[in-house]
């Protein structure tokens, strides 16, 4: 195309004079568009800051095992976030300075809180501390929302599947009241929700009565809960999220089942269990998304674990610090890295807790450690001895440089 055609191709379009013409009067006064970049970081930095200080507002009782934590900001600015996001709380107790990652459950269109629904985990350190010591007024420091398990429009599409187990359902209901306000302000008349929520027991089941009502009002959306260890006189669903009951639930032949978007949230063993049943169902990778947050909680289970070694081995740690300063200390081979060298006064920069951010990233002198799929390591670190101490496991007596 010769140039002259481009050029009057581009004056037709609206406002290319204009920007021209701005451009043209910046250059005048020696305008440095490298500023005009600073202040695009800034920007982006005063909506995505690193660290938020939030002061406990409310404590919600859920069950008897879970309660949220409604969280609001010492400075009035909770930065927006994507429905399925997580914050990283950085907590003090007793003197241990450690961090866990937590879902919002509160839908992104209430800007005034974060909702954090915790579910006490039997010998869990900081959902003890979080669900039995903490009050209103008490202040926090976390990081800013992240995660990518989020529905992306552009790609998920509109007919979805929750599958949630247990407190997985704190990112599964934050997708759900967002996805309902989404169907009804752009009157999405294709849009299809449907959540299997599966839980231990029936007083573990969290959000009954609102999703009960959720269900009623609109028709878009169905729920289907399944009880694992049902009472004697429990008359509902029980078992398992299997590849038949999926089947049977979505009542769609099977490639109609495959283009619908799954999305995974709960424990790890929930994740690894529903993910094969929807590999048996031959949905492909791509329409399923798994809820990242947090290491395996049984690592011992997982393909790759070392035979002979059970969960309860101890190995002894040692630490070199860049100062050549060192220490040792004793650690449970299941227990992330991370948590027991901040448990012994070692800390390690980090945000994700999931093995997705890097910043944790130690080396490791001597020594195994067990690393899961979900460490995400390059294999250039896994060449050099690096590992994700957020979602690292030692096997054997290690040595570490921090
Ligand atoms: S804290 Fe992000 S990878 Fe470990």
């Amino acid at each position: 195309m010769p140039n002259t055609t481009a050029n009057n191709i581009l004056h037709a379009v609206n406002g290319y004079q204009d920007a021209l013409d701005h451009q043209r009067e910046l250059s005048k006064t020696g305008t440095d568009y490298n500023e005009q970049n600073g202040k695009v970081a800034n920007t982006i930095a005063s909506l995505h800051p690193k660290r938020l200080e939030l002061v406990v507002s409310e404590i919600i009782e859920d069950t008897q095992s879970t309660k949220t934590l409604r969280l609001k900001s010492k400075n009035n600015f909770l930065p927006p976030f994507q429905a399925g996001q997580y914050i990283n709380l950085f907590v003090n107790i007793k003197g241990t300075e450690t961090a866990r990652p937590y879902a919002i459950s509160s839908a992104p269109q209430e800007r005034s809180f974060y909702d954090l629904t915790i579910k006490k985990v039997a010998e869990g350190f900081v959902s003890h501390f979080l669900l039995s010591d903490v009050k209103v007024g008490d202040h926090f420091t976390s990081t800013g929302p992240m995660g990518t398990f989020y529905h992306n429009p552009l790609f998920h599409g509109d007919d979805l599947v929750f599958l949630a187990g247990g407190s997985g359902i704190a990112p599964a209901r934050s997708m759900i009241l967002n996805m309902i306000e989404d169907t009804l302000q752009h009157r999405k008349t294709t849009r299809k929700l449907h959540l299997i929520y599966a839980s231990s027991y029936e007083a573990d089941v969290i959000y009954e009565n609102e999703l009960k009502k959720l269900e009623e009002k609109h028709d878009f959306l169905t729920i289907t809960w399944l009880i694992s260890r049902p009472t004697k006189n429990y008359s509902g669903r029980t078992g398992h999220v299997s590849a038949e009951l999926i089947t049977e639930l979505l009542g769609d032949d099977l490639e109609t089942l495959q283009e619908k978007m799954f999305y995974i949230c709960g424990p790890t063993s929930f994740h690894d269990y529903c993910a094969e049943q929807l590999k048996q169902l031959k949905v492909k990778a791509r329409r399923v998304r798994i809820e990242c947050n947090g290491p395996p909680k049984h690592p011992e289970t997982l393909s790759g674990w070392p035979e002979n070694l059970i969960a309860s081995d101890k190995v002894q740690v040692t630490i070199h610090k860049a100062d050549g300063s060192q220490g040792q200390f004793e650690a449970r081979v299941d227990e992330p890295l991370l948590n027991s060298m901040e448990r012994n006064g070692y800390s390690a920069e980090n945000a994700c807790r999931s093995g997705e951010c890097s910043l944790c990233r130690v080396k490791v002198l001597k020594g195994s450690v067990f690393n899961p799929a979900e460490a995400h390591l390059r294999s250039t670190d896994e060449a050099y001895g690096w590992c994700h101490s957020c979602v690292a496991f030692p096997t054997s007596n290690v040595e570490i440089l921090l």
